[in-house]
């Protein structure tokens, strides 16, 4: 690992490489979008390397899916490998029954997909993630480019009848333009704040015709990973209720991580 790296990154290195540690030989894996996923695939690809593990992966996104495949992973499509046994992705935050927003990246369709086709779902991140209810975090919503506006207009008015403190709905743009996702649809992001039956939003969002996917990850996430600068972890499971808490070595340089340095 870089020796200077920020106290943030450290966290989500230390929870990368905890969460890495539940990879078996043989298993088939979905690799998530984003910095803390990032620090993930590289440590993956030092467990795979180091102990010549056997593990076909799916990636979340096109940058995660070039990134594993420069570290030597074998990555595949969904459709070939049809069924995950775990999905290690970052979040941008969960709540204790371990419901997520996520898309901060904008890759949360094929995130959710890859997610939902997974036997176990791990979350990993930073302590500043967790939140007593979700929605401080902006809701990406993802949406087809035909008819953006309209369907902007329905999520607003869909908005009006929910309970969420905020209700503005802003386009993202990527520089001057519209940002395209991989599947080339836009992202609205719902200015929340707060969000006080983020099941029930779920659902209606994705009742509006044009709205492919939400960020609201519900009932699909299985464990935590929680990382800390120094290196401590807690690993909460919302199925057995266990906490766990350990603590990963900040290793020395690594060639897996030396384009980083
Ligand atoms: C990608 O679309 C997101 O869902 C990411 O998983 C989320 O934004 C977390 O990103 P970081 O790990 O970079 O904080």
């Amino acid at each position: 690992m870089p020796a200077d790296l920020n106290p943030i990154d450290k966290a989500k290195f230390a929870a990368a490489k905890r969460a890495v540690d539940f990879v078996e030989d043989g298993m088939k894996l979905g690799l998530g979008t984003g910095s803390t996923a990032a620090w993930m695939v590289r440590c993956l690809a030092e467990r795979v390397r180091d102990e010549s593990l056997r593990v076909t992966c799916v990636a979340t996104s096109r940058r995660t899916a070039d990134l594993a495949a420069s570290l030597g992973l074998d990555v595949r499509t969904l459709d070939e490998v049809k069924w995950l046994d775990l999905t290690i992705d970052g979040a941008d935050e969960f709540d204790s029954n371990l419901n997520l927003i996520k898309g901060g990246g904008a890759a949360l369709l094929q995130e959710k997909i890859v997610a939902t086709a997974s036997d176990q779902m791990i979350v990993i991140a930073d302590a500043a993630k967790e939140v007593a209810q979700l929605g401080a975090f902006p809701l990406p919503v993802e949406v087809i480019p035909f008819g953006w506006r309209t369907t902007k207009a329905l999520v607003e008015e869909t908005l009006v009848s929910m309970d969420v403190l905020g209700r503005d709905v802003s386009l993202r743009m990527n520089g001057e333009r519209p940002l395209l996702t991989d599947e080339s649809n836009h992202i609205l992001d719902l200015h929340l704040k707060r969000i006080g039956n983020a099941r029930q939003l779920a659902l209606v969002l994705n009742q509006i015709p044009g709205v492919v996917e939400n960020g609201l990850f519900i009932d699909i996430c299985d464990i935590v990973v929680i990382g800390q600068p120094d290196g401590r972890v807690s690993v909460r499971d919302i199925n057995t209720g266990r906490v766990e808490d350990d603590q990963v070595p900040l290793a020395p340089p690594d060639n897996i991580f030396a384009d980083l340095e």
